[in-house]
């Protein structure tokens, strides 16, 4: 059966931003992110605390995140690459955080600078601290279902570092499509066997970008298997600026019409949310790519 509620993590504020060619001005971020909690949505992925040369589109991050406080009961998850970035967002009140490591050499090496098990050594005493100060932590783990320089991802190399994450205290899992290959019989498989290797599925999340448009069928054989955690991205912004080939996100609106369709609670007004990606849309100068969007602002 499917789950009565999902809870979307979203993540155009951070996944769709850091891929803009020009930086957008603080105050249209911190405005993007009210308007998604005014559209109902309640864990707003922030900013990124990584190195501004490597990321400039979210160099703003230590001005941008103490324009949300005041928000209500939202939380706001930011991306911690190392230790100098959990100072950085431990320093502003950051009560959430992720790490995000990788399937692959080829990308741990492409987006941090570090071999794969260097940077799972990197991330142990950050999420370590992390939890000693009480903050709740997402393990992201990318190219969970393809790899750009090595293609096929053998699934036990995705469930070694998902079992590593989660050994070091990560508090929730997110499974990468970072290039949005995966296919629906593919995420059973992983789903399967990272369950096998004793990951409750109610600790994962799908993270699924659009590239080949099985977002949405990934998404549902996700819900059929019990996951109830879905990321997806305002309007389908996003990709990763360190990934050949990475395109959009899941777009939210997408998502929460197939939800709804099916019965299944988000608290989401996709009506408010829609309008967000068109105001959005407006000051990126090109039009949202999600079919939900197009379709319900041409009405
Ligand atoms: P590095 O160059 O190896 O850094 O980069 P380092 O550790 O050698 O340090 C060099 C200097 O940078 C030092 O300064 C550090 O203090 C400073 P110096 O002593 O020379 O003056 N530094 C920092 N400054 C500010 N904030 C920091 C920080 N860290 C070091 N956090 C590093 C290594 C990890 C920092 C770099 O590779 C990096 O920032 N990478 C981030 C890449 C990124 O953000 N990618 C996108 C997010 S992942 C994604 O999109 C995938 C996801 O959506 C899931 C999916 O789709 O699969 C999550
Ligand atoms: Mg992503």
């Amino acid at each position: 059966g499917l789950p009565a509620r999902v809870r979307i993590h979203e993540v155009g504020a951070r996944d769709g931003l850091q891929n803009e060619q020009r930086a957008v001005p603080t105050p249209v971020k911190a405005e993007f992110v009210r308007r998604l909690a005014e559209a109902g949505l309640t864990t707003i992925e922030a900013t990124s605390f990584v190195h501004p040369k490597w990321v400039p589109q979210l160099a703003d991050a230590e001005q941008l995140f103490p324009q949300l406080a005041g928000l209500g009961n939202i939380d706001l998850p930011v991306l911690v690459p190392n230790q100098r970035g959990l100072e950085r967002a431990l320093a502003l009140g950051a009560r959430r955080i992720a790490v995000f490591a990788s399937a692959t050499e080829s990308f741990a090496k492409a987006n941090l600078n570090r071999g794969l098990d260097e940077s799972l050594a990197v991330f142990e005493p950050v999420v370590r601290q992390a939890k000693d100060a009480g903050v709740h932590v997402r393990g992201y783990v990318s190219m969970c279902f393809g790899d750009p320089w090595e293609g096929a991802v053998p699934l036990r190399q995705v469930a070694r570092v998902c079992t590593a994450l989660r050994d070091m205290g990560c508090d929730e899992l997110s499974l990468g499509d970072t290039i949005g290959v995966a296919t629906p019989g593919h995420v059973r498989e992983l789903l399967a066997l990272l369950n096998e290797e004793g990951v409750p599925t109610h600790e994962i999340g799908v993270h699924f970008h659009d590239t080949y448009g099985q977002a949405l069928a990934n998404t549902l054989a996700a819900l059929q298997h019990g996951v109830t955690t879905v990321d997806a991205s305002a309007g389908g912004l996003g990709g990763c600026p360190y990934a050949k080939s990475a395109t959009g996100n899941l777009a939210t609106e997408d998502l929460v019409w197939m939800l709804h369709g099916l019965g299944i609670e988000t608290g989401v007004d996709l009506g408010r949310l829609t309008a967000t990606s068109v105001w959005m849309a407006e000051q990126l100068g090109r039009p949202s790519p999600s079919r939900t969007v197009r379709a319900l602002s041409h009405k």
